[in-house]
């Protein structure tokens, strides 16, 4: 025996294992085979699993500008180099090189001299969510990564908290806010939106977990805001909500700026007003006030404001619904880590429950309880209410 070859790995049972496997097991998987596979790395892996990180992602770029993806997973079967050459109007040669890059990052497998076709990858790609989300980071948020090494050096490495002098502005040399910055490059706020609508499957929401029904037991005044969502996006979630309780009393309000606002989906019962969430909130006495992703985006002296807003036009039987990342105290999964780092470049942060309860405190609110609803990424809703305790309430 030569030294080459030796041992022959029993894929298949892998992949019959991972076939069956629901989702926490597939995601554990897939960590382990990582971890496998970095422990068995030399130099030279190293040196090019990290050096090419960025090739990578710009060669997926490619694939989508070209189409590639598309027309591999519509052929459903093998299509030859010169077959790719002809859809996408690409040179033959040049189509040969990407395909075998692509070949050797499972983007698509080679199945003979020149011929290729499409695999789980392939798939994922063409998703809606996957080409939004990719356009997201490609176009708007690549240059804040490019941007985070000067940024630490030049402020000393202190953990960013300043919204106006970030990554992403630094990235962008400019001094606008992410949504502003976003209304400038063409198809990023409609990316943006899209991503955020679609990033869970529907059945993955804290529709699935929190008992709305109990909590809205005896409404009965149509007038009465039942549900807002502040920084609600599109309007996806109300929609979904309205759907999910048509019969429920009240009104369903989504908020967001205008550009947003003027994106909104039209849906039965809902609501699309414009409302700045640092200005007091003009929907008094809701019963569900509700934020996804919102307070997430920004750091800690803003979120206090932002929650300030919401608590000064609750009623006693309000609550406020912060449905967000709750970090574990160890062992951070690599998506959440990534978002939280994604976060830095704005000055924000991902946050830990005693990180939520003192920002919730900070408000004059307390967090209640929480409900997790994914717990691979670690999502959860945070029910917070007035506190009881009103000596707690700070002036802001
Ligand atoms: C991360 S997105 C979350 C969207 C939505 N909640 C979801 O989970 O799909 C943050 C939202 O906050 C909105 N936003 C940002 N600044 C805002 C402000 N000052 N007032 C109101 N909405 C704002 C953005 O337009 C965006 O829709």
């Amino acid at each position: 025996m030569d030294g080459t070859a030796a041992v022959s790995f029993d894929e298949a049972s892998l992949s019959q294992l991972a076939a069956t496997a629901d989702r926490a097991t597939r995601r554990n998987l897939i960590v382990s085979l990582r971890r496998m596979a970095d422990s068995l790395e030399d130099t030279t892996g190293t040196i090019h699993k990290f050096a090419h990180l960025d090739l990578e992602r710009a060669m997926i770029q490619i694939g989508y500008d070209l189409k590639i993806f598309k027309i591999l997973v519509d052929a459903g079967g093998v299509k030859t180099a010169e077959d790719l050459a002809k859809d996408t109007g690409a040179d033959p040669e040049l189509i040969k090189r990407i395909m075998r890059y692509y070949n050797t990052i499972n983007v698509t497998r080679e199945v003979g001299p020149y011929q290729y076709v499409a695999t789980n990858t392939t798939k994922n790609l063409v998703s809606d969510v996957c080409k939004a989300a990719m356009g997201h980071f490609w176009d708007l948020v690549s240059k804040e990564y490019q941007a985070l090494p000067a940024f630490l050096k030049k402020n000393g490495y202190r953990n960013p908290t300043d919204e106006t002098d970030t990554a992403l502005m630094m990235g962008w040399d400019t001094r606008e806010p992410p949504f502003q910055i976003m209304l400038k490059v063409p198809n990023a706020m409609e990316d943006f939106h899209q991503y955020m609508a679609l990033r869970r499957d529907a059945t993955l929401s804290w529709l699935s977990v929190y008992p709305v029904r109990q909590e809205t037991a005896g409404l009965t005044d149509p007038a009465r805001p039942l549900y807002v969502n502040v920084g609600g996006g599109i309007g996806h979630q109300c929609a979904e909500f309205r759907a999910q309780y048509p019969d429920i009393p009240g009104r369903v309000i989504n908020q967001d700026l205008p550009d947003t606002v003027a994106l909104g989906v039209k849906a039965e019962g809902v609501e699309h007003m414009t409302h700045d969430f640092f200005q007091p909130q003009p929907v008094q006495g809701a019963k569900f006030y509700y934020m996804r992703g919102v307070p997430h985006d920004h750091p800690p002296h803003k979120v206090r404001i932002l929650f300030k807003q919401i608590r000064d036009a609750m009623a006693p039987d309000s609550v406020l619904l912060v449905d967000e990342t709750v970090l574990p105290a160890t062992g951070v999964s690599h998506i959440a880590a990534c978002v939280d780092l994604t976060m830095m470049g704005i000055a924000s942060m991902e946050r830990t429950e005693a990180e939520w309860r003192a920002l919730a405190e900070g408000a004059g609110l307390e967090l209640a309880r929480t409900y997790t609803y994914n717990a691979l990424e670690n999502e959860t809703v945070m029910e917070m209410k007035l506190a009881r305790n009103e000596k707690t309430i700070p002036n802001l």
